[in-house]
């Protein structure tokens, strides 16, 4: 049975030792570790103060298959250097489907109907607005590059080469500060096939694929990269990054990573009516089994861990039947069809306030 309390900060001797933006990185991108490597050095580049004039900080492409941590990275890169994963300019590309979409990112030229209503959503207010006292560096996102109508790669261009864009009242935004990345499941299907030539539903581990499955993804990554984009785009982006398709042992560390943001929930949102939430080996299996897929990744463990177990917590705490301090056992059922919950001792008594104030 493990508890699922914080990851602690890493010690030596006495001292807290600040981690490192890699090992900050690392600790919530599981399994991804090119990804990392790849990253890292631009964002010291920057830190140095050393990155190219007139260009964007750094411009990458993450591929592969769902559910691997493509967006996961730049919301966990935004946590550790701005200190909330919030802190992305985020286009979704499929919201840019059409040409006459792909023009709000820039907003109207003056005299056009509608000029002053609209507001584009690429303005150097929106990519400064993502900065921190900790870093001026901002992270944007174009995720599912894919989906977008093609006058959105032409409006990248100008991005990823001068680091700049003229938006429609012919202001400049400037990108010099910025880091460009874009996602992509292009190559996905192909690559999962390789990986699994009877590619279903079942779950695949990492150990079953070939020694060289990472060139070979990368392959036919780049493959679909160069028939679905013009020469010029690809030859502008600093680091293509496949993501490879996560293990059992990754799997099992994402399932702690996400137990330990419920039971932070618990903490934050109850206060001293919290509990604490113990996950049995038989729960973790349950969880993993029905929240992991070949097809999606890691990508439904939150929606089942939230199903299966946040939600009868949620009803047994509203119907008052989870003591204050209580220790909440999560097991899989007989049939394996459920999880069930229970309180396993008796739960400690608190003091109150009062009680605190009268003994000092
Ligand atoms: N490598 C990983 N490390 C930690 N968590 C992960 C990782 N991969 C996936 N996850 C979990 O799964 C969820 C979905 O991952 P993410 O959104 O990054 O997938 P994706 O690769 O962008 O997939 P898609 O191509 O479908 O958009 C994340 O919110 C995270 O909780
Ligand atoms: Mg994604």
């Amino acid at each position: 049975m493990r508890s699922i309390n914080n990851i602690t900060p890493r010690r030596r001797g006495n001292d807290e030792v600040p981690e490192s933006l890699q090992e900050a990185l690392g600790a919530r991108l599981v399994g991804q570790p090119a990804a990392v490597s790849s990253i890292i050095p631009y964002v010291q580049m920057y830190q140095a103060g050393l990155s190219p004039d007139s260009r964007p900080a750094g411009v990458f492409l993450l591929l592969g298959p769902s559910g691997t941590g493509k967006t996961r990275t730049v919301e966990s890169l935004a946590a550790a250097l701005h200190g909330s994963e919030k802190h992305v300019l985020k286009v979704d590309c499929g919201e840019f489907q059409m040409e006459h979409e792909v023009a709000k990112l820039i907003g109207a030229p003056p005299g056009y109907l509608g000029h002053r209503e609209t507001h584009p959503l690429l303005s150097q207010a929106r990519v400064n607005s993502v900065t921190s006292e900790r870093s001026s560096l901002s992270l944007v996102l174009f995720d599912e590059i894919e989906k977008a109508a093609p006058s959105m790669t032409r409006l990248l261009l100008g991005v990823l080469d001068k680091g700049s864009l003229r938006l429609g009242d012919n202001n400049t935004v400037s990108f010099e500060r910025s880091m460009i990345f874009m996602t992509s499941n292009l190559g996905a299907r192909e690559m999962m096939r390789a990986l699994v030539p009877d590619f279903g539903f079942q779950q695949m581990t990492r150990e079953q694929a070939a020694p060289d499955v990472e060139t070979q993804l990368e392959k036919i990554g780049m493959n679909a990269v160069r028939r679905k984009f013009a020469p010029e785009f690809v030859n502008r982006i600093d680091s293509v990054v496949t993501y490879q398709p996560l293990g059992a042992g990754a799997m099992s560390t994402i399932l702690d990573l996400q137990l330990a943001e419920v039971q932070n929930h618990i903490d934050n949102r109850l206060g001293l009516r919290g509990f604490q939430v113990k996950v049995a080996d038989s729960a973790r299996d349950f969880l993993l089994k029905r929240g992991v897929s070949a097809q999606f990744g890691a990508r439904e463990l939150k929606r089942t861990i939230h199903r299966h177990l946040m939600q009868p917590i949620a009803s047994l705490v509203s119907s008052g039947e989870v003591e204050p301090g209580a220790v909440l056992c999560a097991e899989s059922s007989a049939d394996a069809e459920t999880l069930t919950l229970r309180s396993v001792n008796e739960p400690p008594r608190r003091r109150r306030i009062s009680d605190l104030r009268l003994a000092s």
